[in-house]
């Protein structure tokens, strides 16, 4: 047992040392209005879920002596916390973690700092690697772009660009910039276990990530938590957590798993990379198989311009129930198909 774990049990049993954690972060959750936790996104990740992830990921790599951890939004340290009662203090090498906001970091600092974690108070995307890790944990702020003023914008997107090649939407999420941009710190063969929005499935500005994650990294798992069991109960987010290493492609398929846990899914199936390369909404796997692309069938948008977002205020008139539906398709019979012709 190295000197580090003996500090660590005379000091703290682990259960302490997650009760102190909890204690605090909900204090300071009660203490801030929920507009100003917005615009941080300061939404915790329960400790069931963090430790949900960390054994996920720690059969990803070799324990002895090895974990080099980075955890780019701190927070007070959930997934830390996770991560020391899954293992010996001994087993990390070195890791570090950073935090936006002073009053969390002086938290963090208070809880953790006897563990030899470094924790620096700073912003993220201002900062460039100090060191290589093995094993990169977040759940980073879901801060929607149009909370982030343009400057601020322009800068994170250019950082983004120059650190990947990767121009992303200025209509992505924060959490976007934050996935991307930490792959300049992971060391080769590195695990990455991000707990986003599953969101970028779906949306145009979430291509060019589902695009570097099929090409420039080993994308092998995406679990989605059911959008009516949300993992968090003040952001109203249904999350996804997605698995990487970081090596050339290795893998041919992606394993798709959907409800209940991370480490016990309800659903799971493996989808290969070509399905995802023509496939637009990824949301539909596991449990969706894949569509059939009918190329000379015309689509919604050969008739209309779509968009997402627009309040008409007009849904009695755009949203049909089951009864209404039968009606239109019984005046339209009845108008096409008078009862002479029948
Ligand atoms: C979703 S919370 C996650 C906190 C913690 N890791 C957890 O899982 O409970 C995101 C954290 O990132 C911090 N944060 C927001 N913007 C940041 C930035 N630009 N750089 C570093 N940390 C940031 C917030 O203050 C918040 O603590």
């Amino acid at each position: 047992m190295g000197t580090q774990d003996k500090r660590f049990n005379s000091i703290w049993s682990l259960s302490q040392l997650e009760n102190l954690r909890l204690n605090l972060q909900q204090r300071y959750d009660y203490s801030k209005n929920i507009e100003d936790r917005r615009k941080l996104g300061q939404f915790s990740t329960p400790f069931a879920l963090a430790n949900d992830i960390i054994t996920f990921g720690l059969k990803y790599i070799d324990h002895n002596n090895n974990i080099r951890f980075f955890d780019p939004a701190f927070g007070t340290g959930a997934f830390y916390s996770a991560l020391l009662s899954n293992i010996q203090l001994s087993d990390i090498k070195f890791s570090t973690a950073i935090e936006i906001d002073p009053l969390l970091f002086k938290i963090a600092q208070d809880i953790c700092a006897f563990s030899g974690i470094k924790i620096i108070n700073a912003d993220f995307t201002e900062l460039y690697h100090d060191n290589l890790y093995n094993f990169i944990i977040c759940n980073p702020p879901y801060v929607r772009h149009h909370l982030i003023n343009s400057l601020q914008k322009k800068k994170i997107k250019d950082k983004t660009k120059e650190l990947t090649g990767v121009t992303l939407s200025g209509l992505a999420g924060l959490y976007c910039h934050f996935l991307l941009q930490s792959i300049s710190w992971m060391d080769k063969d590195a695990i990455g276990g991000w707990l986003i929005p599953s969101e970028f499935m779906d949306v145009n500005y979430g291509h060019p990530i589902k695009s570097f994650l099929l090409s420039k990294v080993d994308l092998f798992r995406i679990h989605r938590f059911k959008p009516k069991n949300i993992q968090f109960d003040d952001a109203l987010v249904s999350s996804a957590v997605i698995w990487f290493k970081k090596r050339t492609k290795q893998s041919q398929a992606v394993t798709f798993s959907f409800g209940g846990t991370l480490m016990s899914p309800q659903e799971i199936k493996e989808i290969s990379y070509s399905s995802l390369l023509n496939e637009p909404k990824w949301t539909r796997f596991p449990c969706a198989p894949q569509r059939t692309v009918h190329k000379y069938m015309p689509k919604l948008r050969d008739y209309f311009n779509v968009k997402r977002g627009i309040a008409t205020g007009g849904n009695n008139f755009f949203i049909l129930n089951h009864a209404q539906i039968l009606v239109c398709h019984l005046n339209f019979f009845v108008r096409f198909f008078p009862v002479q012709d029948i």
